[in-house]
């Protein structure tokens, strides 16, 4: 009666065994679970729900004379109890507690799942797997570990896959970009300041070591260091401590240290643009990541990763990957890596209305013929403007719908209404014009 009158859904089970089945059938959020019962009592009946599902909420009751058995249920995990009589606040805060806990649990447990799912690595080709067996030797020690390779190739991901597996996991991961950071802000972004230090320094900052003291610093483009911070950087390495600006004091710091940058080093220190004491320090334990032309195997592997993330991301319609396209896409060279390869994935998702994404679908270069200059719109040509009379509102379905139309429309005109010929020029096959032509309802202009 009191959870009907809050208005919660309720069943009653005269025992134990009855509530088991009626658990299993209708999977409630949650269990009130009496102890003294005929036949199987409570503690048995709180066992058998969690073998079957560990996570269900049980609230054990206890009448005169269990109290302890119903303390001992917590500790065997019951969530929480409640002493007979039934207050009927009682009741209403603790079903309350426990179903925001369980709300709780649930979408911590989405969270995890999605950033989990965003740092997967995803790839089963024998470079790849090269990579991640120094990924899983590296990732248990303090070693620093230095990452070499193309731009686009997974460097960071790597970095945090590193870290994720080893002991400083519950720690920090900090992020510099060395190369994005003005010369003059980089010494107190690393190392931070104090007060007053200098003209403009109105609050004190913490540098990213101090952040990152027993967990890990990632030094990305690390080749893009003026030599006076690569000095100051090879101090720490060396010190482990780290001085602000405008402070006398040092301060002790344990960081684990993961580098990486796509420049080579050696020619740098040929050049004399890359202190060689610096990479000595940093070269550790190098892991080149290779770029993704020479791991092709993983590219169908990434593309249905990718395809069901941008789904999701972006609520489309999932998609299917034709052989034919999927070849192209394998035999493309990816000057861009991972990084090209997903932006290409995720065009391709938003662009292609059909259910599968045909190699029709695809640019031209990826495709790989000479083909004619690439479509309004297409990202391999000049970026693509608002076509005037589309809408700059609405949803992105709208607007490229009436892109694609106004173009179609366009070309159309230009090749006086000739299907065939428009086809070729748009490059798309005169099937698909025709189905376009009927799904925007477009016809040919009286006056031509
Ligand atoms: N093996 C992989 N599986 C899934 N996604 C990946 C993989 N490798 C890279 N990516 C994705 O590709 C993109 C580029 O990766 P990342 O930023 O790690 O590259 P990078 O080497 O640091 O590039 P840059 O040198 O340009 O900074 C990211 O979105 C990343 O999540
Ligand atoms: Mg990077």
């Amino acid at each position: 009666m009191i959870l009907e009158y809050e208005h919660y859904g309720f069943m009653g089970a005269a025992s134990g065994q009855e509530g088991i089945a009626l658990v299993q059938h209708d999977r409630p959020d949650l269990v009130l679970l009496d102890i003294k019962m005929q036949g199987m009592d409570g503690m048995e009946v709180l066992r058998k729900l969690h073998a079957h599902d560990a996570t269900l909420p049980v609230v054990m009751i206890s009448g005169h004379g269990t109290t302890s058995t119903a303390v001992e249920a917590t500790k065997s995990g019951a969530i929480d109890f409640l002493d007979k009589p039934l207050s009927s606040e009682r009741v209403i805060v603790t079903v309350q507690n426990v179903l925001r806990q369980r709300d709780l649990n649930l979408e911590n447990r989405e969270l995890k799942g999605a950033i989990e799912s965003k740092y997967e690595m995803v790839g089963d080709s024998a470079p790849l797997r090269a990579v991640l067996e120094s990924v899983r030797r590296a990732a248990p020690t303090n070693a620093t570990v230095l990452l070499l390779g193309e731009s686009g190739v997974g460097k960071e991901l790597v970095a945090r896959t590193v870290h994720r597996n080893s002991p400083r996991a519950g720690q920090k991961f900090i992020q510099v970009n060395c190369a994005a950071i003005p010369e003059e802000l980089i010494e107190s972004e690393l190392f931070g300041h104090e007060k007053g230090s200098f003209t403009g320094a109105t609050e004190k900052q913490i540098g990213k070591f101090e952040q990152a003291d027993q967990g890990t610093i990632f030094l990305d483009e690390v080749g893009d260091m003026s030599s006076r911070t690569q000095a100051k950087v090879l101090r720490v390495l060396q010190e482990q401590e780290v001085e602000r600006l405008g402070s006398v004091r040092t301060i002790t710091v344990d960081v684990r240290i993961i580098a990486a940058t796509n420049t080579n080093l050696e020619e740098a220190i040929q050049r004399g643009e890359f202190r060689e004491d610096l990479y000595f320090r940093l070269n550790v334990i190098p892991i080149v990541v290779p770029p993704l032309r020479e791991r092709r195997d993983d590219i169908p592997l990434l593309v249905r990763h990718f395809a069901k993330r941008i789904s999701v991301d972006h609520n489309l319609r999932p998609r299917r990957f034709d052989p034919k396209a999927m070849e192209a896409l394998k035999r493309y060279h990816w000057r861009g890596n991972i990084r090209e390869l997903r932006n290409t994935v995720e065009r391709l998702m938003i662009m292609t209305t059909g259910e599968t994404v045909q190699f029709e679908d695809l640019q031209p270069d990826i495709r790989g013929g000479a083909a004619a200059s690439p479509p309004v719109g297409a990202p391999s040509g000049a970026p693509a403007e608002i076509p005037s009379g589309a809408p700059s509102a609405g949803t992105l379905r709208e607007f490229k719908d009436t892109a694609e139309r106004a173009y179609l429309v366009q070309k159309l005109r230009e090749s006086d209404w000739n299907i065939s010929k428009t086809a070729e020029t748009i490059d798309t096959p005169r099937s698909n014009l025709y189905k376009k032509l009927e799904q925007y309802g477009i016809k040919q202009d009286v006056d031509g």
